[in-house]
């Protein structure tokens, strides 16, 4: 094949075209750095996907409520805890009761009265039969649901119902929950009178 038939194929004067170039190094270089610097990161910012480490805590509120507190605040966050675990189910954890399931303790008269005599004979003895709550009738029974709890958590408990959903009663200590629990001779749940007869 002559030269002028080469040139013919290829003509000089043809669009000039990009060509592949090589990726630059630092590319390369600069992804290597990235990479051991996240595997740096991960290796200590977590726990290597350890069941121990992120379970049982569901989210950031669960954790925090095992956060180590001191003295009130770390009675109220029991209280929660325990309220949750017992109480919660029927009177809800915004205490606001359920209908047909159990009263609201939100201002109700019972939990924010200046004693804490009437309230903890509830948890420990059970209530059952009429009672007013907030000039509202409920005829229904509650077991001696906190009758199994410690003095300290019954305590907790109660300072967190006086003091929780725009209640604003007196906290109550442990010991006042162990003085009224040895005054208790019988087992059977009160009832709406043998409540209100007693001192608040
Ligand atoms: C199984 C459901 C249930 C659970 C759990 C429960 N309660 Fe009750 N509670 C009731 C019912 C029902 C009444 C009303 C009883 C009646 O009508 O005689 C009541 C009444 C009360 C009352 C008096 C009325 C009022 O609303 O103020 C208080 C105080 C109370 N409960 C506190 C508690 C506490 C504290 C706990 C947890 C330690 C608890 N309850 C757990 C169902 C429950």
């Amino acid at each position: 094949m002559s030269d002028e038939s080469k040139s013919c194929a290829t003509p000089s004067n043809a669009e000039p075209t990009a060509t592949r170039s090589t990726v630059p190094m630092w590319i390369f270089s600069a992804t290597l750095v990235l990479i051991y610097l996240g595997t740096v990161y991960f290796d200590h910012h977590s726990g290597w996907f350890s069941a121990k480490v992120y379970s049982p805590y569901a989210n950031v509120d669960e954790l925090e409520l095992y956060q180590p507190k001191s003295g009130a605040a770390a009675q109220l966050a029991r209280g929660k805890q325990v309220y949750e675990q017992v109480c919660g189910l029927c009177h809800g954890v915004d205490g606001l009761g359920k209908p047909g399931q159990a009263p609201p303790l939100a201002e109700s008269e019972f939990v924010t009265a200046k004693g804490i005599t009437r309230l903890t004979h509830i948890p420990l003895l059970g209530v059952t039969g009429s009672i007013k709550v907030q000039g509202k009738d409920w005829n229904m029974a509650m077991a001696a649901m906190g009758a199994g709890l410690s003095d300290s958590d019954l305590a907790s408990v109660l300072t967190y119902i006086r003091t929780s959903w725009g209640n604003h009663a007196e906290v109550v200590d442990a010991d006042a929950v162990k003085a009224v629990r040895a005054t208790i001779k019988s087992s059977a749940p009160m009832n709406g009178d043998q409540l209100m007869k007693m001192p608040e």
